[in-house]
């Protein structure tokens, strides 16, 4: 990230999924996307509110730049906010979401966030810029604390705890376009620190990016090269059985790991053969066995 700059990546995820949902059927909802978005990314969102066509038009550029994979955000959108609405129906009324972004769960999920206290941790440059966006737009949520942490060198549970973070109480974790702009150990810090942290019951759910083998890997490179000029930097990419390994190495049990081929004919029918981008969801159980847990 540039330094005093709001995240780049978390302004296009956020325009992606925000037009993913002027899509029929669309496969998940954002509508604070143009109001946290500015400039010409707003403009864009509004063209496609307004004209159909405008949708087509601007998807049809992001899968020409991705080749055909311009929903995965809207996919992953869509998963992770029903796994908040499980948690939720489950009693669970923490929510952290690591790297926030634009992410706008707390102002946006009605039901499913009421009950809940909303932790959002991210680079404070990214904040500074959400929080201007927002204004004084009540959350639907229970509470909403902004946690400024830098995964690489701060301490997250100590953050979390002072920002008023119930250690006692189950919580729904989601870290959603986040690890692949870190370094592994960085994950692992991370993941061991969450695992001393969350009660048991507590849940996570990571989204990652495949190695991109075979046909993906030229996609990953082009990615690659446009993230690093927007200052961010692909650091980890990973296949499923090493991201199991990972996330049970730190303490967690796995309840499942899934991709597109799952979320393609689930959410929408539309043909989306690739599985570059994953979500395994995981469980603080009461045991915890992993080796530097
Ligand atoms: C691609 S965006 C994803 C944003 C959001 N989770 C979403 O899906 O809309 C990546 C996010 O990770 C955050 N981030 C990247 N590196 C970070 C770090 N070292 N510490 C804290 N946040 C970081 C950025 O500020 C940004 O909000």
């Amino acid at each position: 990230m540039r330094p005093g700059e709001p995240s780049r990546t978390a302004q296009w995820v956020a325009f992606a999924r925000g037009l993913a949902q002027y899509e029929a059927p669309a496969i998940a909802q954002d509508p604070l996307a143009i109001e946290l978005l500015g400039s010409w990314y707003a403009g864009g969102l509004r063209a496609a509110a307004l004209a159909p066509a405008a949708t087509r038009l601007l998807m049809r550029v992001g899968d020409t730049v991705t080749g055909g994979r311009s929903r995965f955000m809207a996919y992953r959108t869509r998963v992770l906010d029903d796994v908040v609405s499980e948690a939720a129906a489950k009693g669970i009324d923490q929510l952290v979401i690591l790297g926030a972004g634009l992410d706008a769960r707390a102002w946006r999920l009605g039901d499913s966030v009421a009950g809940m206290d909303v932790f959002e941790v991210d680079h404070p440059d990214t904040q500074v810029y959400k929080r201007e966006r927002l204004g004084d737009r009540p959350p639907d949520a229970r509470s909403v604390v902004f946690v400024g942490v830098d995964f690489e060198h701060d301490a997250l549970d100590a953050k979390l705890l002072a920002a008023g973070f119930d250690a006692r109480r189950p919580a729904v974790v989601l870290w959603e376009g986040v690890v692949m702009y870190l370094p592994a150990e960085a994950i692992d810090a991370t993941l061991r620190t969450l695992c001393g942290l969350l009660a048991p019951g507590s849940r996570l759910a990571i989204s990652y990016s495949r190695t991109g083998e075979g046909s993906g890997a030229w996609l990953r490179t082009a990615l690659g090269v446009v993230v690093a000029a927007a200052g961010e930097v692909f650091r980890h990419h990973e296949e499923p059985a090493a991201m199991r390994a990972r996330v049970e190495k730190a303490g967690f049990a796995v309840l499942w790991d899934e991709g597109h081929p799952d979320w393609a004919p689930r959410y929408c029918h539309r043909d989306q053969p690739w599985d570059v981008q994953r979500i395994v969801l995981a469980e603080r159980t009461g045991e915890v066995g992993g080796e530097g847990a």
